[in-house]
């Protein structure tokens, strides 16, 4: 691992911090295994998404020439919208802790003929990169991931250069994203107990535009600002919802197969009706959803 600066930036007792280290394979094997439904749902998670791609490379203005870090990539869509802009004399790397995922960001890469595009199996929360090494840091929809976001957020710190710039969307407030938080509510209430377990970070981990703002000051980033981007969901049916909704998401796919047939019906059920509230006259779902945008700069 390059040199680091992050130490248990929380004040985590090493006890607590064995006891997260030891949930992480775990964590992040889960998101290896939802790595297949990604590559296949890879064009809808952008077009989904672009809005939230558009304001984060608004927000960071990636140049020519420069070096792009994107965390947590996925299948990549952010940071090869990043490629064109800092150009062939430029380089973007797309990182992700599943190497399944990193796998089909470079099959993207190549199938769009990227020759400035690298990928990486990265942890953002010890980014195996050397200190200064970037100009722009992006993560759409990761850093909510991290067990211990103080520490992502030193890491993401840390590889940018002096000026360098950060930008990164995580949900905002459960519920002002139903498409997803009705989900976890029936998830919930059919298994009896909260979904995510206290202490596990999961899509809402980062919903308080305040508090996110405090984490990325206090890795010492400078003129940090957090805003909202709306990201509504349109379905068919609700039957189209539950399929794409669970289909992407990551650990919480893995809960839902290992359900017991009978259990698994419940709760579709329970979430199809919890749904139909937003039920347009067409018969389709227009469900709202909004998603926090926050931009800072390493000082220097
Ligand atoms: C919700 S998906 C977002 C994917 C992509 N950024 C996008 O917007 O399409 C979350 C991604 O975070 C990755 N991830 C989870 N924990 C991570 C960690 N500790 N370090 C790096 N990536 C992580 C997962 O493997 C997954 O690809």
């Amino acid at each position: 691992m390059a040199s680091t600066s992050a130490g248990q930036p929380d004040g985590r007792s090493s006890a607590e911090q064995e006891a997260l280290d030891a949930m992480r394979p775990h964590l992040h094997g889960m998101w290896a295994a939802a790595a297949p439904s990604w590559g296949e749902r890879a064009a809808y998670v952008d077009e989904r998404a672009a809005p939230i791609a558009e304001r984060l490379l608004a927000l960071s203005a990636p140049q020519p020439g420069e070096r792009v870090l994107e965390l947590a990539c996925g299948p990549g869509g952010l940071g090869l919208a990043a490629a064109g802009l800092v150009g062939p004399g430029g380089e973007v790397v797309l990182s992700d802790v599943a190497q399944e995922m990193a796998a089909i960001a470079a099959a993207r890469a190549q199938e769009r003929g990227l020759a400035n595009v690298t990928t990486r199996v990265l942890d953002l929360e010890r980014i195996d990169e050397p200190d200064r090494s970037y100009d722009v840091v992006l993560c759409r929809d990761g850093l909510m991931f991290a067990l211990v976001p103080a520490r992502a957020a030193a890491e993401l710190a840390r590889v940018l250069r002096p000026g360098g710039r950060v930008a990164l969307a995580v949900w905002g407030p459960r519920e002002r994203n139903p498409w997803l938080g009705v989900v976890l509510d029936a998830v919930s209430a059919q298994v009896g107990a909260p979904v995510p377990p206290p202490g596990i970070p999961g899509p809402f981990a980062l919903q308080d535009a305040g508090a996110l703002a405090g984490l990325l000051s206090g890795a010492g980033l400078a003129d940090v600002t957090v805003g909202e981007v709306p990201v509504p969901f349109e379905a068919a049916s609700p039957e189209d919802w539950w399929a794409l909704t669970t289909a992407l998401a990551g650990p919480l796919a893995t809960l839902l197969t290992s359900l017991p047939a009978d259990a698994a019906q419940a709760l579709r059920a329970r979430a199809r009706e919890d749904i139909s509230s937003y039920r347009t006259p067409a018969g389709t779902l227009q469900i709202p959803g909004v998603s926090l945008v926050a931009a800072g700069r390493r000082p220097g």
